[in-house]
């Protein structure tokens, strides 16, 4: 059984892993933590850099009756692992949701160590708070050394080993250096691949008819797909999408990026005979708007325009017989608190004969919103996104 610490949007974490390991089967879920069986070690550290929404994950060695038995039960793992190690010990330590504190528990390993007479190991957060992402790596705690998990979750504790932990540096560096100060909402890299990863197991093309800068296109890229299309209105953003695409084509990839209006999608015509061509976009979100100069008006007048792009892009996916996955993001906005759902969207959906899917397993309650979607937000941002797997 496996531990997958979460992010802040627990939601879109528990999804993306759901997804990507179909056969997995998901036993306990908060916001914090979820439980998974059916999968391997290996399976979920080669493929850990895939998915961008889950912190670290934990292997449970042992289920405890007591926090008590945390102490011994760590001495069994480090001794066990010491006698392959060479020079100083280093382990580190982190516990999940208890009362009581690591130092606490720390000074209890130590003197249990001493005890038993070793002496050579040291503990690489002393300041009680846990091993953070660039210290687990710093200290090669997983390769090297081990860190050790105290969890608490549904009134049960477990103890187990942190089999991977999240590359920090991975993601800062994939955020291509794009140009941030444009007038145009930034579709997070994570996201990208989230969604992508929404889309496992559905062939190797795709399409992403809102390309702007190319961000679901490189993200495509650096996962399994071999075939990657990409169109945007703006032929600045074509040259834009094929500059930045360009360091992450291989050998064996297509890339094709051309220009294009998504209202006229039914000029697109690899979509008429690509089998299994899988759609994932952010749509065009309408202008940007900040906190002071948003009104209700503003809002609705940005929907008006919105839809009439959306409803063109649909009527011809219809008329196409285009029957594979979108994954997709639409706007919603936060006006003095109140949510404004785009709720002529979830009509015209369900009148191009698309279907939305359930991204979380099928008994977990905190399920956000009737359609199934997941929801994104950035502080301080008028404008949210609600992510749709249709099909
Ligand atoms: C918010 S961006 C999408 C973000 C993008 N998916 C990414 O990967 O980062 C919106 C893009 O939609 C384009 N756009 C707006 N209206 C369009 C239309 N009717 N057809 C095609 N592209 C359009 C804009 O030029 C802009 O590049």
């Amino acid at each position: 059984m496996f531990a997958f610490i979460l992010w802040r949007e627990f939601r879109l974490s528990i999804a993306e892993i759901h997804n990507f390991f179909p056969k997995s089967n998901c036993l306990f879920a908060s916001r914090e933590i979820a439980f998974f069986d059916s999968i391997t070690s290996e399976d979920i550290i080669s493929n850990f850099h895939k998915i961008g929404w889950s912190i670290k994950v934990i292997e449970i060695i042992k289920e405890l009756k007591t926090e008590k038995e945390f102490a011994p039960e760590s001495i069994k793992l480090i001794t066990e692992k010491i006698e392959y190690a060479t020079g100083k010990f280093c382990y580190g330590l982190a516990q999940y949701w208890l009362s009581s504190n690591l130092f606490t528990i720390w000074l209890q390993i130590k003197k249990e160590l001493k005890k038993e007479n070793i002496t050579n190991t040291r503990l690489v957060n002393k300041d009680s708070n846990n091993v953070n992402a660039a210290v687990y790596k710093k200290e090669k705690l997983a390769t090297s050394w081990i860190e050790l998990n105290l969890i608490k979750a549904s009134e049960r504790t477990f103890i187990g080993k942190t089999i991977t932990y999240q590359d920090v540096d991975n993601y800062s560096s994939r955020d291509y250096g794009k140009s941030r100060d444009m007038d145009i909402w930034m579709l997070p890299p994570k996201l990208a691949q989230m969604m992508i990863n929404l889309t496992w197991n559905q062939g190797n093309a795709i399409y992403d008819p809102f390309c702007w800068l190319g961000t679901v296109l490189i993200e495509a890229l650096n996962s399994w797909y071999k075939n990657v299309y990409g169109s945007d209105l703006n032929p600045k953003m074509v040259d834009a999408s094929n500059k930045n695409t360009y360091l992450y084509v291989e050998n064996d990839t297509k890339i094709n990026i051309f220009e294009n209006d998504s209202a006229r999608i039914e000029r697109v015509n690899f979509l008429k005979w690509t089998s299994n061509i899988s759609i994932v976009t952010e749509w065009y979100l309408g202008s940007v708007m900040t906190r002071w100069h948003v009104t209700e008006e503003k809002i609705k007048e940005e929907r008006k325009k919105l839809l009439s792009i959306y409803s063109w892009f649909f009527s011809w996916l219809k008329k196409l017989g285009y029957k594979w996955t979108i994954v997709i993001c639409f706007p919603f906005w936060q006006l003095n608190g109140k949510y404004i759902y785009f709720d002529e969207i979830y009509k015209l959906i369900k009148e191009s004969g698309f279907k939305t899917n359930k991204l979380l397993p099928e008994w977990i309650e905190f399920q956000e919103t009737r359609s199934w979607s997941l929801l994104y937000h950035r502080p301080n941002q008028q404008v949210w996104r609600e992510v749709f797997k249709l099909n």
